[in-house]
């Protein structure tokens, strides 16, 4: 059995299980609507904002990285055409200085002429320009010659290099020995020269040339190709005048690349010579002699297109752009390449990042803080709507809501306006309705104990003086004196008597003892009775009784007492003449007997016909009435399953109507 049991309990995992998004579903449904519609206006500018942010800040890092390609590549062309006009200068040097000479005076003194006349210094402002001055025989010359090669030491302007030993003091080497010259013989060196002599106009180009080349040349530590920029221009004549300047480890020319392109606040521009991939003439710190990145030599020396992008360059990104160096050939020989660090425009990206976003975060703000107004704003009908109903709900109901025009909500102010209106009248009026009947209730019960009490003490010494009198009535035959008086004392005892009855019927509700009687019986009766009391002729009385009798299963006596008050009230109610018409017959639908008592009296008030079943409502003074009739009457007929009704207009007379449920059948006696 306890097994059984057990087994009817549920297993945990059954139940069903309350999940994360449960416990958020269950909690938005206990938001407030103010907090809801806030909420609501959080996730739209949330997700507007944080879809701004990321929209924005992508197409503005897109936006900047392609104006620095754009910047990068534009500043290549610039530093291109430092390059190219570095060489287009030698050319021009090269081509003044094989003008202001002839074949015979370079030959006679080339000392003279390359160190001792002024003018040369004129062209050799910029004293990279000029390294190496050849001077050369005639093309196709049996015996060719290089008379001479003044070397010029490379100069130094960067702080990387070492300091010169004397800027301005010429290094003069005479090539006498026909094995330099033999060794020039099949270079670019020589063809640069033919070319110029050829189409008697200068030359210029940027030509590799091996080892021993450059050693011919003054370059005795090189040990390896060297490229050079070479200028050569046609002596009158015939020969050739040629002017060079070896680019390897000459960061000069790096640098004034870079002086001309590194604008205020970039100083990390970065610029280079390659000769094929090797860098030779560059602002980088110790990267002389250092390869580039092989992409980066594919697509430039191999396929000869300019490359533009990011790269990385002694373990940093860069933003970079390479175009290729060609001989005079067109063949691609090196590179000239720039570069900028990545970190000032990642520096730009982060702070406009920063910018935008704490705009657009600031603005999310204040519109959370809108939006936590407004939502107060747009919900506040609603919110005195509730204020009010629950002041309403509290008993407050003077409370009243204002109606703002144009809301949705005005019909329901309106209508809650209306609506407290009516409940607010409704409650003073039942509060006034229960105010009188809780006081008439407390008169009642007083008044009704207060009456008991009288009545029950007074009830005994009247039978006592009724059967006294009555006895004393007996021996008074009626020529006698006292027969009078006794008899009146007999009756007004009987009336006491009846008084103190209803007034214990009342208080005590007397259950009736009933049997089936002739209503037409009992009115024969109560008008015997009444006329006791009115035997005046002021007022008529008119009886239209039924021939048949009006049967009802009822207490005789106390429909007699009944319909005596209906009469008495009826007497009472005429001043001066009058009639009180008293009928019987059945209602329409037969199951009732209906009695009615009219009279043309003066009839009753709308304010007292309300109150007349009241027990102790009176209109005729303490002395004269006991408001007792009609409430005890009431309480009789209801007994006998029966009502009264009262119809009355004022000064014209009133008529009640007493409703009995019929019996068929006969009486018994
Ligand atoms: N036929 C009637 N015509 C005018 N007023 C009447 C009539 N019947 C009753 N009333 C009014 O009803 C009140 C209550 O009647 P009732 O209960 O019989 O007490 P009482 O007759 O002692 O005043 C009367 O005081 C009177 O104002
Ligand atoms: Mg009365």
């Amino acid at each position: 059995m306890a097994d059984e049991e057990k087994d009817l309990t549920i297993p945990e995992e059954a139940l069903p299980k309350r999940t994360y998004w449960y416990g958020i579903l269950e909690w938005l449904q206990k938001l407030s609507m103010r907090n809801r519609l806030f909420l609501a206006f959080v996730v739209l500018i949330v997700s507007s904002a944080s879809a701004t942010i990321f929209i924005g800040n992508a197409v503005f890092n897109r936006k900047v990285e392609d104006l620095v390609s754009a910047k990068v590549e534009m500043d290549l062309k610039v530093a291109e055409q430092m390059f190219t006009g570095r060489l287009e200068r030698m050319k021009l040097i090269a081509h003044a200085l094989a003008t202001r000479t002839d074949r015979r005076t370079v030959a006679a003194d080339y000392q003279k002429f390359f160190l001792d006349e002024p003018p040369l210094d004129f062209f050799l402002l910029d004293q990279g320009d000029l390294t190496t001055l050849i001077y050369m025989e005639e093309r196709g010359s049996s015996t060719p010659a290089i008379r001479a090669a003044p070397n010029v030491s490379p100069p130094v302007a960067a702080e990387d290099a070492e300091p010169p030993e004397d800027e301005t003091k010429y290094i003069v080497r005479a090539l006498s020995e026909p094995a330099d010259v033999a060794a020039l013989k099949p270079t670019a060196l020589v063809d640069l020269a033919d070319a110029a002599q050829l189409e008697a106009q200068p030359h210029a180009s940027i030509a590799i040339l091996d080892d021993a080349v450059a050693e011919r040349l003054g370059y005795a530590e090189s040990g390896q190709p060297s490229m050079f920029m070479l200028a050569a221009a046609p002596i009158k004549g015939g020969g050739a005048l040629v002017l060079g300047r070896r680019l390897n480890g000459n960061n000069e020319l790096a640098f004034s690349m870079h002086d001309l392109i590194a604008t205020v606040g970039n100083q990390r521009y970065k610029t280079t010579v390659f000769m094929r991939d090797e860098r030779i003439s560059t602002t980088i710190r110790d990267a002389l002699g250092s390869r580039a990145d092989p992409k980066i030599a594919r697509t430039v020396l191999e396929k000869g297109q300019d490359y533009v992008g990011a790269a990385r360059l002694m373990g940093e990104i860069f933003f970079t752009a390479y175009s290729p160096i060609r001989d005079e050939r067109g063949r691609v020989v090196g590179m000239l390449g720039i570069g900028t660090s990545e970190d000032i425009y990642r520096g730009i990206q982060r702070r406009t990042t920063i910018l935008f976003s704490s705009l657009i975060v600031g603005g999310m703000v204040f519109g959370f803080l809108m939006s936590y107004l407004f939502s107060a704003w747009l919900l506040r009908p609603v919110r005195e709507l509730a204020e009010g109903m629950e002041k309403v709900a509290k008993g407050d109901l003077v409370t009243k809501l204002r109606i703002l025009s144009g809301s949705e909500l005005v019909q329901v102010a309106k209508s809650f306006n209306t609506m407290v209106g009516a409940v607010r009248e409704r409650d003073i009026k039942l509060r006034q309705i229960t105010e009188e009947q809780l006081s008439r209730m407390e008169k009642q019960i007083s008044i009704g104990r207060l009456a008991a009490g009288v009545a029950h003490e007074i009830n005994n010494p009247l039978t006592a003086v009724l059967s006294l009198s009555s006895l004393l009535l007996k021996h008074a035959p009626p020529e006698d004196p006292r027969h009078e008086d006794l008899t009146l004392i007999v009756e007004e005892t009987q009336r006491c008597r009846d008084i103190v009855n209803s007034l214990l019927d009342f208080a005590r509700e007397r259950q009736p003892q009933k049997k089936f009687v002739d209503i037409n019986q009992i009115l024969k009766d109560t008008l015997l009775l009444t006329n006791k009391y009115h035997k005046g002729e002021r007022i008529k009385k008119v009886i239209k009784l039924k021939p048949e009798p009006l049967i009802v299963n009822g207490d005789s006596r106390q429909l007699i007492q009944v319909f005596t008050n209906l009469v008495l009230n009826a007497a009472e109610a005429i001043e001066g003449e009058g009639s009180i018409t008293i009928s019987a017959d059945e209602d329409s639908s037969g199951a009732f007997v209906e009695v009615r008592v009219a009279d043309t009296g003066k009839g009753i008030s709308k304010e007292h016909l309300r109150r007349v079943f009241e027990p102790f409502f009176t209109t005729k003074g303490a002395s004269k009435g006991t408001g007792l009739g009609l409430s005890v009457s009431m309480g009789i007929v209801r007994k006998h399953d029966g009502n009264i009704e009262i119809e009355s207009e004022e000064g014209k007379g009133t008529r009640v109507t007493v409703l009995l449920p019929r019996v068929e059948g006969e009486l018994l006696i």
